[in-house]
Formats: structure tokens, sequence, C-alpha cells
């Protein structure tokens, strides 16, 4: 017998409404998940069960709607999560951006569904020595969730979450503390990303072009018609030269798209089509 009713309107009625917030697509699969996750909002607004929830929520601010949706997101992520792409952005992307903007000395890197932060700081690590002090080089970081955003911003990091990092990183980037058991992000690291709420699904305030789009582990939870509109989007925010697009390793592009050219990996290049 569970703690709440958790009836299947109510798991239909949590599916659209996360639907339509926010693009992830709940497959019955996800049933216990939404309902562990879900309980704890439940219990911290002293509710007795799904029904009263979904109607709280529906009269509520738009704090608890907040606090729903941060309920539902996954946010696993690590340093150099797939390092391959880091590898290539510093062998064959950086040498192309080098080449191609020479004359603004501007280069721009988006990280989409940044969670807490590791993806961006692993991009700012990687990029950061690679251009000359003169260079105008900037990190966007976004996502819809608030708290693991703030948690990026933060940029402190437990021992066991830097495991992933080696001594040189560690050392020239991070702050350890006292007792060792956290890191702190170095500000001349941090001031290279611009952290930002971004849902999205909803418009894009920046202008671009961007040289790299990092959008991994994201698209996983979209339905076709979700990815295709946000890989029309990032192409549109890529330089058009060289602009690249890194996405995640369960992730794909419907080959029926000449737009973007498939480099392997789950790495891909913006291309026109005439
Ligand atoms: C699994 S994490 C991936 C983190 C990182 N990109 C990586 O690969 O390690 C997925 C992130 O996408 C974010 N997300 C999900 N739907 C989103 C949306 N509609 N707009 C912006 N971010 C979203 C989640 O909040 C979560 O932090």
């Amino acid at each position: 017998m569970k703690e709440f009713q958790f009836t299947d309107t109510d798991f239909q009625k949590v599916s659209e409404k996360v639907y339509s917030a926010c693009g992830i697509v709940l497959g019955p699969h996800k049933r216990e998940m939404v309902y562990s996750r879900l309980a704890r909002r439940i219990r911290a607004n002293g509710l007795k069960n799904f029904e009263d929830y979904l109607t709280f929520l529906d009269n509520s601010s738009d704090q608890e709607f907040s606090h729903f949706i941060n309920a539902i997101t996954t946010n696993l992520t690590s340093f150099f999560r797939e390092s391959h792409h880091f590898e290539y952005l510093k062998s064959d992307v950086i040498p192309r951006i080098k080449q191609d903007n020479k004359m603004s000395k501007r280069a721009r890197f988006w990280s989409a569904g940044c969670s807490t932060g590791e993806e961006p700081y692993s991009i700012a690590m990687t990029v950061k020595d690679e251009f000359p002090s003169d260079w105008d080089v900037k990190v966007l970081a976004t996502d819809l969730d608030s708290n693991v955003l703030s948690k990026a911003a933060e940029g402190i990091y437990s021992s066991q979450s830097v495991t992933g990092l080696d001594e040189n990183h560690l050392r020239k980037w991070f702050l350890k503390s006292s007792d060792g058991s956290q890191y702190r992000v170095k500000e001349q690291l941090k001031s290279l990303i611009y952290f930002k709420r971004l849902n999205l699904l909803e418009p894009w305030p920046m202008k671009g072009p961007f040289d790299l789009i990092f959008c991994r582990n994201v698209l996983i939870y979209f339905d076709k018609e979700t990815k295709d509109s946000l890989f029309d989007g990032y192409h549109r925010m890529l330089e058009p030269s060289h602009g690249h697009l890194f996405i995640g390793h369960s992730e794909t592009m419907s080959k029926e798209r000449r737009d973007f050219k498939n480099l392997g990996k789950t790495m891909y290049k913006r291309v026109d089509v005439t």
C-alpha cells in the first residue's frame, strides 16, 4: 500500500503538464519515478494525495510549479563526460575557430541543459588555455531547472564528484577546502561562464552565433517533433562556416536532415543547404 493514492488519471495529468511545460515525455515506465519524486512535494505541502496536489498546482503560484518541474528533471552529469567531445574540441574545433574568427577574436560556446555545471566548466577548462588572452571567449550555460543552475553558478563540488578530473585540472582550476571534502572553482574559470535559466521550448533571447553547442543527454527526454524544432533552432544559432553541435551518446539526429553533416561519435557540423 502506497503512502499517497496515485491513479492512472493523476499520472496522465502529470505527464500532460510536464510535456506542455518543457517537452519531457513521461512514458509508462516513468510512473514509479514520478511517484517518488512528487511524493516529496505532496509531503512538503502537507497534502493528502496526487489529486489534491494537482489541484493545488493549478491554483498556486509559479513557485510550486518550479518545484514541480525541478522534481521531474533528471540531472545526472559529470566532468569531461563523453571525453572524446573535449578531445575533438581541442584538436579540431578550436583551431578552426581561431582561423575563421581571427578578425573578430571572439569565440562562443553554449552548454544547453548544463545541469549542475560540470559540462560548462569542462568546456571552460578546455578552451581557457587555447585562446590568446586578447580573445573574447565566453560559455553560455543554460538549464530549465533553477536548483541545478544555482549549484552550477556556485561552483562547489564534493571530492566524490571531481574524481573524473586529473591532478593538473584540480590544481589549476579548483581551491580545495581545508578538510579536503570540497572543491571550489576558481574565479578566473568561472568568469568565462554566463549562467542563465532557459527552457529550451520557450523563445531564446540570445542572438548567437555560437561556434559550438553542446546539447547532450537532454534530447533523450523529447519526442521527434521537439527534437526537430530544437535542431532547427541550433542550426540558426550556429556560426555558418564551422558551427558544431555535440549531442549525447544515446541520442540521434534523423538521417533525413541535410542541414547537419554527421562527423561520427554524436558530433555534427552545420551545413547550408540551398
Ligand atoms: C541529464 S542532464 C544532462 C547534463 C549535461 N548536458 C550532460 O550531458 O552531462 C539533462 C538536463 O536537461 C535539462 N532539461 C530538461 N528539459 C529541459 C528544457 N525543456 N529546457 C532546458 N533544459 C532542460 C534538465 O534540467 C537537466 O539538467
